[in-house]
């Protein structure tokens, strides 16, 4: 079985989008899907609502999700840990242990722009058009792995 975590910084906007269109993705349960923040902010918290909203609006239901934060264990836990953005990236990294924990960490968009370490925004600040934006990106980059993984 094939583990992935979809990692952010506070596990309630992108996230739990990522673990929702993911796991959306795979039509069996050879795969393990699940997210977690470098934060500690929001643990025990449901994804916020605009999350909830748009992945609502594309017939996912991400409201039972619990914000929970990324521990040094999850690299034992999961094969493939996706970031979503630089200072995740680095966050994650600087509780690796050794180069196998290192080759688990990934841009989630080089799923679809290779190499270029490109953000998915952050769109808590923002407006509802940023939950928007981080869904089309996101599911973009789900498709990819997918057909990678499936
Ligand atoms: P996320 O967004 O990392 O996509 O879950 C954020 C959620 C909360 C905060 C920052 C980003 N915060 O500062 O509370």
């Amino acid at each position: 079985m094939t583990k992935i975590l979809m990692v952010c910084l506070g596990n309630i906007c992108r996230s739990p989008l990522a673990e929702g269109i993911m796991r959306s993705k795979f039509p069996n349960d050879t795969f393990l899907v699940d997210s977690a923040g470098t934060a500690n902010y929001h643990i025990g918290n449901a994804p916020d609502s605009r999350s909830i909203a748009v992945a609502k609006k594309y017939g996912l239901n991400i409201s039972g999700l619990k914000g929970r934060q990324f521990s040094v264990l999850d690299f034992d836990a999961f094969d493939l840990i996706y970031v979503m953005d630089e200072s995740n990236f680095k966050n994650v990294i600087a509780l690796a242990r050794d180069d196998k924990d290192i080759a688990k960490v990934k841009f989630i968009l080089n799923e679809v722009y290779p190499n270029q370490d490109y953000n998915v925004p952050d769109p808590y600040y923002g407006g509802d058009e940023g939950f928007e934006n981080v869904y089309k990106m996101l599911d973009e980059a789900c498709d990819r792995i997918a057909e990678k993984l499936n």
